[in-house]
């Protein structure tokens, strides 16, 4: 018996050909670990009605760390049509399995971060004033808050009863007041102290662990005093206690216009769920996007970690897969991090780094060529054969 067991989740399209390259790439390091399967995805979701099992939810309730590679979800319509026959007239309601993950296990902190590989042709570059170019390492962990603000899904058009007396009670409401229920469309922004405080108390811990200078509060706290303010305030507040490190402040809009201008100097960055969604997607752009972006969902007790791309539906069935398995690979290394297997993690970001560096393996995304069953005859890596050379360097 291992010491650790880790549920794997391969889910749909891609996920299927990346997952399985990260596990043989945590044997290769030497991890000391049991491997078990669980389903997810739209499969489950036509044949049981339920994307999320309760099986699955056992396991990862026993194991506590999972691996999950992607899921595919469709619109309302289409998913009711994919639905088995037999189950349509039961009332089920397609959700999103990772959402209802995070929500289960209240995985509140999640951490996605975007370090540039020297010699990754998709790295950011800009030109310097006599016009040479040049190529900023970014090296940035984006905390942002997973289960509260724009995403918790507490929203309505057409509201309840209840929600509809305030509008027409509370002054807040007045500009909106006297608006017909159907022709109201609300989502709401709500944070709690709890969950700011411990989305910023892991950006301080992170930037201490792993020697950054500053932790900045991304937010828009002129505009969103109480929410933006909130998480301000309580970054302030934990800040007394990581006196080393620098504490910023920039607001998501202003923040997007210095993206190219200066990312090399920001280290940790925090957020809400929304404007961390919209940050973390914007710095993974300077890194080689999606085939890089690594990500951790994270709880008191249980723990996912997830590339950020999506099931890529056009590439799923080519035989050999083509998709980058690095950002798979990466979010395996965040989990021997998560488990204190720091050293096995910086050894496979170091075979990442020296097979990028080194340039002769590429996956298509890499070569800037278009995916497809062509893109191996034109010098494209397929998945296999990069996870190869990354084992080699190991
Ligand atoms: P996507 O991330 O699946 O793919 C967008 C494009 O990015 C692909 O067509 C491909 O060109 C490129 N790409 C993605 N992963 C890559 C990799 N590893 N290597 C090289 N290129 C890669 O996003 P899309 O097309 O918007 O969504 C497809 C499906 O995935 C949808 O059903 C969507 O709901 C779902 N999705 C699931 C997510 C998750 O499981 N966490 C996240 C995002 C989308
Ligand atoms: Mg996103």
């Amino acid at each position: 018996m291992n010491t650790f067991t880790v549920v794997t989740m391969p889910g749909d399209g891609i996920g299927q050909s990346v997952l399985p390259e990260s596990v043989r790439v945590l044997e290769a390091v030497g991890f000391d670990a049991d491997y078990v399967h669980a389903d997810i995805g739209w499969d489950f979701w036509c044949r049981e009605g339920n994307p999320l099992p309760d099986r699955t939810i056992d396991l990862l309730a026993q194991h506590k760390l999972g691996l999950f590679g992607a899921i595919t979800s469709k619109p309302k319509k289409e998913a009711l049509a994919e639905l088995d026959p037999d189950l349509r007239d039961k009332g089920l309601v397609y959700f999103s399995p990772i959402v209802a993950m995070r929500q289960r296990f209240d995985l509140d902190i999640c951490l996605r971060p975007c370090r540039s590989f020297p010699g990754n042709p998709l790295n950011f570059v800009r030109q310097t004033l006599d016009r040479r170019i040049d190529e900023p390492v970014v090296d940035v962990a984006i905390f942002r808050q997973n289960t509260e603000g724009l995403y918790a899904g507490v929203e309505w058009t057409d509201p309840p009863a209840q929600v509809l007396e305030a509008f027409e009670t509370h002054k807040k409401f007045g500009f909106f007041k006297g608006t017909p229920g159907p022709d109201l469309a609300i989502s709401t922004r709500i944070f709690t102290r709890n969950a700011c405080r411990r989305i910023v108390r892991a950006a301080f811990e992170h930037a201490r662990k792993f020697g950054y200078k500053s932790v900045t509060v991304c937010e828009k706290p002129n505009v969103l005093r109480e929410t933006s303010g909130m998480m301000e305030d309580e970054a302030k507040r934990a800040h007394q206690d990581f006196p080393e490190i620098q504490l910023w402040s920039t607001n998501i809009d202003a923040q997007m216009m210095w993206l190219t201008k200066n990312p090399e100097d920001y280290g940790v960055i925090v957020a809400g769920n929304m404007f961390g969604d919209i940050v973390s997607d914007a710095f993974a752009g300077l890194v080689g996007g999606l085939g890089f972006a690594c990500s951790g969902n994270i709880g008191d007790e249980v723990a996912v970690f997830e590339p950020t791309h999506g099931s890529a539906p056009k590439y799923a069935e080519l035989d050999p897969p083509i998709v980058n398995p690095i950002a798979m690979i990466l979010s395996a290394a965040m989990l021997l991090d998560h488990v204190g297997e720091t050293e096995k993690a910086e050894r496979v970001r170091a075979a990442v780094a020296a097979v990028v560096a080194e340039g002769k393996v590429r996956t298509y995304d890499m070569l800037k060529i278009a995916g497809g069953p062509l893109s191996i005859g034109r010098g494209a890596a397929t998945t296999q054969q990069m996870t190869d050379a990354i084992i080699a360097r190991l």
